[in-house]
């Protein structure tokens, strides 16, 4: 896909923080802007390699020296844990152009307690649910609802606090991971919840602190292996949009849902700016959330990045001026496709330094790395998710055709992926 850059030297200097296939994606988009002069990453990956700086996400005193030092114009935070460190706050004492969450607001996704407790503020349409810290009344509260169930661990825990227990026994054995020391702090208190069912959607905001815009919204594929069967992962592939996905669809969750949560958070005045990630189920009562984030999501961001038409950096900065009214976003045509190749054993236990080599693409495909690095002259696998191999086409047949057209072509031995991402899409 094209990847011109004029660089304008009147434009911004950009620094983006993290360093998976969500940042290789924000800084491909970037880079195509006219309005971007230099652009950073920090520290990035293998796909990322021109624009690198070995500062790591978490180190924010270092980021903000360079900030300072680089006059960055503008830094924008892909993770969830510099936010949750308060990024945005250091950034923005020493007036430094920022686009995220404050720590006060990245506690949405943070806390599941305190996600719930702005939902019920809110009256969001969202599963029944319960609270505890006690483990012996979050047992006995789980004997009473009965299997199924979901227990999820309170605080961050990498995408691996969420059990959807089928029966009671798994529930039980479930709580006692939880509680049990297995997440750490992060499974001291439980929220133990209603199961619900139908369709998941990723529904990402741009937010000015009064007012949502969405994205396109997009399937994620959480399961390791096909069918939805395996383990829960970081997430195995996406497309966008789905079929099923309606414009009246879109203004009742953001009437019933995206809205309500931004004018709660103003009025406790912690107002939200930033991406909000509703984590959506679509069932046969409505569409109801299952959990904020508050960042943008990985893969979301890759198949969300291949199809925007319009340039990021105007956006961004109407979200920080909270003049997000203006601004009005256009989509390309069709839909995209992106497949995760990951390292064998992932999301367990998984080799590093797997030799890769990556074939030419065509303009209808990209690349984006994740857990790679370039060592000694070659590029190698250097986490789980390693690439994400992303396609447009006219249709979800024909993204699918070019995204695994490529998967084939790319030289990484024993690479585990999914065959069926976007399948979902044509069964709907
Ligand atoms: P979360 O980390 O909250 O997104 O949860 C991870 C996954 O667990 C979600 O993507 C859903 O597939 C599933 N899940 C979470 N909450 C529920 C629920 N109340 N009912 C059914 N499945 C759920
Ligand atoms: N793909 C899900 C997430 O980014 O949380």
């Amino acid at each position: 896909m094209t990847n011109v850059n004029t660089h304008d030297t009147n434009g911004k200097n950009i620094l983006i923080v993290g360093s998976g296939g969500r940042e290789h994606a924000l800084a491909w988009k970037i880079n195509q802007s006219s309005l971007c002069r230099k652009l950073y990453v920090a520290p990035g990956n293998a796909g990322t390699g021109e624009w690198n700086i070995p500062i790591k996400a978490n180190d924010i005193q270092s980021l903000v020296h360079f900030a300072k030092t680089e006059r960055i114009d503008l830094t924008i935070v892909g993770p969830e844990e510099p936010l949750s460190l308060g990024i945005v706050n250091a950034f923005q004492a020493e007036g430094l152009r920022i686009f995220g969450p404050s720590q006060a607001a990245a506690f949405l996704e943070s806390s599941k307690a305190f996600a719930k407790e702005i939902m019920d503020a809110a009256k969001v349409p969202t599963a029944a649910y319960q609270t505890f810290v006690d483990k012996k009344m979050a047992e006995q509260y789980i004997r009473d609802i009965g299997a199924p169930i979901v227990i999820k661990a309170d605080g961050l825990a990498a995408g691996k606090g969420v059990i959807v227990a089928a029966t009671l026994d798994e529930a039980l054995d479930g709580l006692d991971t939880i509680m049990g020391g297995a997440f750490g702090s992060a499974g001291e208190k439980v929220v133990v919840e209603e199961f619900l069912e139908g369709p998941e959607v990723s529904l990402l905001c741009f937010c000015d602190g009064d007012r949502a815009l969405p994205m396109t919204p997009v399937q994620d594929h959480k399961r390791a292996l096909d069918g939805d069967q395996g383990l829960n992962t970081g997430g195995m592939g996406t497309y966008s949009p789905p079929p099923f996905w309606t414009k009246d669809l879109e203004a009742e969750v953001i009437r019933t849902i995206a809205q309500p949560t931004l004018d709660v958070m103003r009025e406790r005045g912690t107002p939200f700016t930033g991406i909000l990630f509703l984590g959506l189920m679509i069932t046969v009562k409505g569409p109801k959330l299952l959990e904020y984030n508050v960042r943008f999501g990985d893969p979301e961001t890759q198949v969300v990045m291949t199809l925007l038409k319009s340039d990021l950096i105007p956006i961004f900065e109407a979200c920080i001026d909270g003049r997000l009214e203006n601004i009005g976003i256009e989509w390309l045509d069709g839909t995209a496709v992106c497949v995760v190749m990951a390292a064998p054993g992932y999301p367990g236990e998984y080799t590093k330094g797997i030799v890769i080599k990556l074939p030419e693409t065509k303009d209808s495909q990209v690349i984006f790395h994740a857990g790679t690095k370039m060592d000694q002259g070659e590029l190698v696998s250097s986490g789980g998710r390693v690439l994400g191999v992303t396609a447009r086409g006219e249709s979800i047949v024909a993204a699918r055709k070019e995204a695994y057209a490529l998967v084939e072509k790319i030289v990484f031995p024993n690479a585990h992926y999914r065959t069926d991402i976007g399948i979902k899409g044509l069964a709907e």
